[in-house]
């Protein structure tokens, strides 16, 4: 007899078990990324957003409900207050087997070895750029000596694995995807390359004539590289192939050239408390209701997530060449 699924895995409509949660802790960056954000933006005050009891309360039930793996992203989820102790105690969470961060880098120098005391496993970093000039032009507002400086210190902190995100833009950054294989190589660490997604009006830069795609980034790489395809995943929507001869992993997260939903393992928290189903779709449930109306029921909040995979969304429907059917900023979800 085939034994039923177990009472407490996340399934939803199309066989797919979620057991990857994002959570978004907050909506502020000191960066302001040319295709996550538009210059001048505001921010959610702080009545509307989970305080960092409610994060842990909602990460417990999720573990409980079978996710394995938490990734913390913002904005820029370094520079909440009260984020190192978060992680630790979520890090603590019976059940969890990771827990990991995607940060723009800006905080590591004086943060990287209090990630590693708190139990974070990895760490993922926003870099698209080895040129100053343009790292300024891209983010606005960051630096990229704190940057590299930062990505020195989680080295030197003993992380392994960590990886870099580049977003490729033509005509932006398009000729460095060798300088950053190459930088990636040398520091002995991972990088994926991300074909940007249109998520609300960001306002310099037409998408549609940015676009890159994974295609032509590895068609660029293999003038210098020997690149090996891998079977390697991280539960993360990487393609993965290995630099020949190094220990780097050059992944590609293609949205448009090569839609990876079919194996979609995750959901996201925004840090309002609505628990997105797609970062490609509006369909969401908002746990901060349910937390807040119903007090240390746990029982309540299990059941509205279970209730929730129903609607998860078979895929998402990008298209570059029109304005964005979703308003959402990429940092309400961090990616
Ligand atoms: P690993 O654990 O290292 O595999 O991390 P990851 O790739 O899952 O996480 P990361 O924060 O590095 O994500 C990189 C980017 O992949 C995100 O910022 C998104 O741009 C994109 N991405 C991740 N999940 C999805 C998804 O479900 N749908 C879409 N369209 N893009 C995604
Ligand atoms: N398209 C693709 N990736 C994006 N990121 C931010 N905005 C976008 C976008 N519109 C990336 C960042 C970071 C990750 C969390 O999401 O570069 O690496
Ligand atoms: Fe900040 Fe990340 Fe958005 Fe850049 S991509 S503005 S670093 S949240």
């Amino acid at each position: 007899m085939t034994p039923l699924p177990s009472p407490t895995a996340l399934i939803d409509r199309f066989g797919r078990k979620v057991d990857y949660l994002r959570i978004s802790i907050t909506d502020r960056c000191d960066f302001r990324c040319v295709y996550c954000m538009a210059e001048d933006m505001t921010f959610l005050p702080r009545s509307q957003i989970l305080t960092l009891e409610e994060i842990e309360t909602l990460a417990e039930a999720f573990v409980e409900l079978g996710v394995k793996k938490i990734r913390v992203t913002g904005g820029e989820p370094l520079v909440r207050k009260g984020a190192l102790n978060l992680l630790t105690n979520i890090g603590r969470i019976e059940g969890l087997k990771e827990l990991v961060i995607t940060t723009n880098g800006s905080q590591l120098v004086n943060m990287a070895s209090q990630l590693k005391d708190s139990g974070v496993k990895r760490i993922n970093i926003s870099l698209d750029t080895l040129d100053a000039d343009k790292f300024k032009a891209i983010t606005r507002t960051g630096d990229l000596h704190q940057v590299l400086s930062g990505i020195q210190a989680v080295k030197a902190a003993g992380f392994e694995h960590t990886k870099i995100n580049a977003v490729i833009l033509k005509d932006r950054n398009h000729l460095e995807v060798n300088d950053l294989v190459q930088y990636a190589v040398d520091n002995e660490i991972d990088i994926s390359f991300i074909e940007e997604m249109p998520l609300g009006i960001v306002g310099q830069h037409d998408r549609s004539e940015a676009y890159y795609s994974s295609a032509l980034i590895q068609a660029d790489l293999s003038q210098k590289f020997s690149l090996v395809p891998s079977v390697e995943k991280t539960g993360g929507p990487s393609n993965y192939f290995k630099v020949s001869g190094t220990q780097t992993r050059v992944g590609f997260i293609s949205p448009h050239s090569d839609n990876f939903c079919s194996t979609c393992n995750r959901v996201r928290l925004t840090v309002e408390g609505r628990l997105l189903l797609c970062l490609g779709n509006e369909h969401s449930v908002d746990l901060k209701e349910v937390l807040r109306a119903y007090p240390g029921d746990k029982d309540k909040l299990k059941q509205a997530i279970i209730d929730a995979m129903l609607i998860k969304p078979e895929k998402h429907e990008f298209n570059i060449h029109e304005q964005p059917v979703i308003l959402r900023y990429m940092n309400m979800t961090g990616g």
